[in-house]
């Protein structure tokens, strides 16, 4: 009931704008930047595999979970987790997942600003290749045509050499998020995802046709798809896959409990859910099936890590024919991306404060954004000034991480995951059985499946991965 809600809380105009909005949460740097790290970083198709099995037996499931969490509330993270609590005669404290949730997705938005930072750079870098290209005649050569493939790799360290440039090129997105966070659910968050998301999907199907053309799609099938099977049992990309689950689906306690909350009484949960989810993950091998024959037909090597994206990437759109505009269209593509899952970032906070505190939501949003750009300053500083630094050397596998590394692997890692586990015990054990189940929207043999999942699966699989993860000793 919407009168019920302290906060007045606003609403998506349709099903479909809150499709929209939340596969724009999910869809983002998650999938474009860092599954094809993690892919190319953790074995290819071993990953791919270890990931689908977590999306699918894991991760959906809790998706379902935390949308109704936010719907049934119909208040800010937190306060819908406190309010099922409450209404099913339980602790209040089982909304912990909802303060782990806050707290590591303001953590991710700080970094995530940083990332975008690099993307609106190579706008700017790609945008004046493109120009260089048109101006000399060539508009359908490749990217970068004034330039040497050497000179093109140099272009990330310069960037990494530079905090003024980084910190620059960070601030501008973190503004931009800003802005439309406090223009509100409607005017602003809707209205951004209405517009950007279309422009993705039709951005990434015209790159991946580009890349099935011109590049090696055989060799990027096989990478993505034929499992080394000795790498499926290493801890490591056990724990990568399901913190990437989490990452990419924005799940942990955070931006689907708020979207869920601005969800319609008459909207099918458990549909949507299953729609986000199959469209996070389609856009996630897709952007696969892009950059990867890209990556192999000019000779470069899969694994580069976080550099992917901006060295092996934009050295592979030099070498190709129409690499000048394909490499442009793709930088613009994952800014728009990555924009809708900032701003998702930015509410998870901005909802809690306005409701708590009752500021408005510029107030919020200006607040927060400060706070999130100063934490991101300590990640841009921390490919230079800040190199030597590591933060947690306390946490096994975390020693030899820097700033960005930590705050990165920490969220994804442990806090996500963590904050799913308590979320799994709450609606699987301790919520109302009635209540939660006419939230999902499912019935007979679905709504079983779901709850069997939710209750005995993803505790005992996260909790199995959380523990190898940080001590993979256990399986000798
Ligand atoms: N899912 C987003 C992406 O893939 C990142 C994100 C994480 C957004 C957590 C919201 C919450 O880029």
């Amino acid at each position: 009931m919407v009168a019920s809600s302290p906060s007045g809380q606003a609403k998506w105009s349709s099903k479909t704008a809150f499709i929209l909005a939340a596969t724009g949460s999910a869809v983002g740097l998650g999938n474009l930047w860092r599954f094809p790290t993690e892919a190319g970083t953790n074995g290819g198709g071993a990953f791919v595999l270890l990931y689908i099995l977590c999306v699918v037996l894991i991760a959906a499931p809790l998706l379902l979970s935390e949308t109704l969490i936010g719907r049934h509330g119909q208040r800010s993270t937190i306060g819908s987790a406190v309010h099922l609590a409450r209404q099913s005669g339980a602790s209040p404290a089982w909304s912990a997942m909802a303060v782990l949730g806050l707290i590591a997705n303001t953590l991710i938005l700080s970094f995530y600003c940083v990332v975008a930072g690099w993307v609106v750079y190579f706008i700017g870098t790609s945008g004046m290749g493109l120009f260089e290209a048109i101006s000399g005649g060539n508009a359908l050569g490749g990217a970068y045509p004034e330039q040497s493939p050497e000179s093109i790799r140099e272009m990330m360290p310069a960037l990494f050499a530079n905090p003024g440039l980084l910190i620059g090129m960070q601030s501008i997105f973190v503004i931009l998020t800003i802005l439309i966070v406090a223009r509100g659910v409607k005017g602003g968050i809707e209205a951004a995802a209405v517009w950007l998301m279309p422009a993705f999907f039709f951005l990434l199907i015209g790159i991946t046709i580009y890349a099935a053309i011109t590049g090696d799609f055989a060799r990027a099938v096989n990478f993505l798809f034929s499992p080394d099977f000795s790498r499926i049992t290493e801890p490591g990309v056990m724990s990568s896959a399901l913190g990437q689950a989490f990452f990419s689906l924005s799940l942990g306690g955070g931006a689907m409990i708020a979207y869920g909350a601005y969800a319609s009484k008459d909207t099918n949960l458990g549909s949507t859910s299953g729609t986000i989810a199959f469209a996070d993950t389609a856009v996630a091998i897709i952007a696969g099936l892009a950059i990867f024959p890209i990556v192999f037909s000019v000779g470069l090597q899969p694994d580069a890590g976080p550099t992917l994206m901006f060295q092996t990437l934009p050295t592979a759109f030099h070498l190709m024919p129409g690499g000048a505009i394909v490499a442009f269209g793709f930088f613009v593509l994952a800014f728009f991306a990555a924009l809708t899952s900032s701003v998702s970032l930015l509410e998870i906070s901005v909802g809690w404060i306005t409701e708590k505190f009752g500021v408005s939501r510029s107030a919020a949003a200006w607040g927060m954004g400060l706070v999130i750009f100063v934490l991101g300053v300590l990640s841009a500083l921390s490919f230079n000034i800040l190199a030597d630094q590591r933060p947690i050397p306390f946490i096994p596998g975390f020693e030899n991480a820097g700033w960005f590394d930590a705050f990165d692997g920490i969220t994804s890692k442990l806090f996500l995951p963590l904050s799913g586990l308590v979320t799994a015990l709450f609606i699987g054990w301790v919520a109302d059985k009635k209540i939660v189940n006419a939230e999902t929207g499912l019935t007979g043999g679905a709504l079983s499946m779901w709850r069997f999942l939710v209750a005995w699966l993803c505790p005992l699989a996260v909790t199995a991965i959380l523990v190898l993860g940080m001590f993979p000793q256990l399986l000798g």
